[in-house]
């Protein structure tokens, strides 16, 4: 069978520290080179190799993926939504010229699979706000959101034209304890557990009552690697697929932390933040990723809270 050589690109984010270490159970250490930006990971430290790498330099990415033989691509590098309000023609930038780069190089390299993660956040204030279908309105309001949605398009662009076999999903918010989220409006579900256990309360920069989709890491990381491994004729979207677990608003996560916590305390000061969330549905249909690969999440609110805390302890 030909062996997979496996590049993750932005290797050392929330994601991507995980995601490889899991690429890494499934494939070997060897097969799977995590490169990021930064220069180097302690969470990845001596599992396999890494190196150093700008997803902007298309020709430096080239030599890599020609030089270790690379036959499949996870590109995880992007600037996320709060992040990407602050400077948007960097957000926009990287979120496309990365995108660009890959697909490319995977045209010319004829590379086996991409993986590309695309968000919620495609969707805006005219999409429906509950149970949001995978074909919709979709108006996105944020830098971010647009550039997911444009990203959407150039994958289904590069498969219909050049038969690039890219694979995407829209995440939604995702809460892990191994790796730091990097700038989304989704990261205080991420924040109030370690706050939870350092300081019994934590202020959040959302409203008590705001609803956003929501998913523990180890679904999303299964999620990719089923979506991955699925045979080709099960995909029946080249755009991305919507992707859910669980919903919930700021309140109901502090009232399950106080359910292992009884004395953590909330409160509330939103910022900037809270007109992203307010853009962005409260819960999301999943069928259609049901239906094609036999999606199904396993961690609810109470399940997470309680292997979070066990696990940041
Ligand atoms: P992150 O910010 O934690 O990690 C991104 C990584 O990319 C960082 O390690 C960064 O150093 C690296 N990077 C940045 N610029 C780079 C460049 N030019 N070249 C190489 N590496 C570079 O992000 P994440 O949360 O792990 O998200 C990964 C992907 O998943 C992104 O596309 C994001 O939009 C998407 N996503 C994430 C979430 C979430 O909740 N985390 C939700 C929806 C979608
Ligand atoms: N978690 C991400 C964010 O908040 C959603 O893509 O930006």
């Amino acid at each position: 069978m030909h062996k997979e050589k496996i590049l993750v690109i932005g290797a050392s984010g929330q994601i991507g520290v995980e995601l490889t270490l899991a690429l890494r159970k499934m494939y070997g250490a060897a097969q799977v080179v995590a490169a990021d930006l930064r220069e180097q990971n302690p969470l990845l430290a001596g599992t396999g190799p890494y190196v150093s790498l700008d997803v902007m330099n298309k020709e430096m990415l080239h030599v890599q993926i020609i030089r270790q033989n690379i036959t499949q691509v996870y590109l995880l590098a992007a600037i996320l939504s709060a992040t990407g309000e602050k400077n948007p023609s960097l957000a926009w930038n990287l979120n496309m010229q990365g995108l660009l780069n890959v697909l490319d190089i995977a045209r010319e390299e004829k590379l086996n699979k991409v993986f590309w993660p695309s968000s919620i956040a495609v969707f805006g204030p005219s999409s429906p706000r509950v149970n949001c279908p995978q074909q919709t309105i979709i108006e996105p309001t944020t830098i971010y959101g647009i550039s997911k949605y444009a990203g959407e398009f150039w994958c289904h662009y590069y498969w219909q034209r050049y038969g690039v076999d890219v694979r995407s999903i829209r995440y939604p918010g995702l809460i892990s304890y191994k790796s730091a989220p990097g700038g989304g409006t989704t990261d205080y579900a991420v924040e109030i557990y370690h706050e939870a256990l350092a300081k019994r309360s934590y202020s959040c920069f959302l409203k008590q009552d705001t609803y956003l989709p929501m998913m523990y890491m180890p679904d999303a990381i299964r999620a990719t690697t089923e979506l991955m491994e699925a045979p080709a004729d099960r995909i029946s979207v080249r755009t991305s697929y919507n992707l859910s677990a669980m919903s919930f608003s700021p309140a109901e996560i502090a009232h399950s932390i106080q359910k292992q916590i009884p004395d953590f305390s909330i409160g509330y000061q939103p910022d900037y933040r809270q007109s992203i969330a307010d853009s962005w549905p409260q819960s999301i249909d999943d069928s259609v990723a049901r239906r094609d690969w036999g999606w199904k999440p396993e961690y609810d609110l109470d399940a997470m809270t309680v292997d979070m805390l066990q696990n940041l302890r």
